[in-house]
């Protein structure tokens, strides 16, 4: 099917998300940290300012509690014909809530909305556990990622 289960909504990230379940959401994904209330406000803001760039989706259930959430990052290049590429982040499902297709939901928004905006592809990187999802999502292994923590 292609539908959220009963009472559950995707939507856009909203700056009264600061206490409806997203930060621990994101905690599945990785170290978060103490973030005050402020610190978020400013940060929505600087997202806000960036309308175009960054598309941050939450899933809430039928209690309105925020229980997946992702992120598209849109990149401009002069390449390609002054190609734009789509960079999925932090897509994450909490806990209790994985295996009821709330990830695919959330990329598949992400995909519509790249494609809609033009990118000729999207990207992402992930650990070889999470790979059977992302070929269930469509994505297919091309490259390889490398980092340098600063
Ligand atoms: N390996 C193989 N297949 C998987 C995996 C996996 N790790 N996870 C899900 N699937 C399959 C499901 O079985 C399902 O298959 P089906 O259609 O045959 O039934 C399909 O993929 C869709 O699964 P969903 O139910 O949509 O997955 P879920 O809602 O649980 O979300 C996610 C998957 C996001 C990986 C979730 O488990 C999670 O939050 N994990 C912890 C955080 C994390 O690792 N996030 C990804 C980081 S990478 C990045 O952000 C770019």
């Amino acid at each position: 099917s292609e539908a959220l289960p009963q009472g559950y909504k995707i939507r856009s990230l909203r700056r009264t998300d600061y206490n409806t379940g997203f930060l621990d959401c994101l905690r599945v994904l990785t170290t978060v940290g103490d973030i005050s209330q402020s610190q978020w406000e400013e940060q929505y803001d600087w997202f806000k300012q960036r309308d175009g760039s960054y598309y941050m989706l939450v899933v809430e259930d039928d209690k309105d509690q925020v229980v997946g959430c992702g992120t598209l990052v849109v990149e401009r290049k002069f390449i390609h014909n002054l190609g734009i590429v789509g960079h999925i982040e932090d897509i994450a499902v909490s806990k209790d809530q994985q295996g009821k297709k709330l990830g695919l939901r959330i990329i598949q928004a992400l995909d519509y909305i790249a494609e809609k905006v033009g990118c000729y592809k999207s990207i992402l990187d992930c650990s070889e556990a999470n790979e059977g999802f992302y070929v269930k999502c469509g994505f297919r292994r091309a490259g390889l990622e490398m980092a340098h923590y600063y």
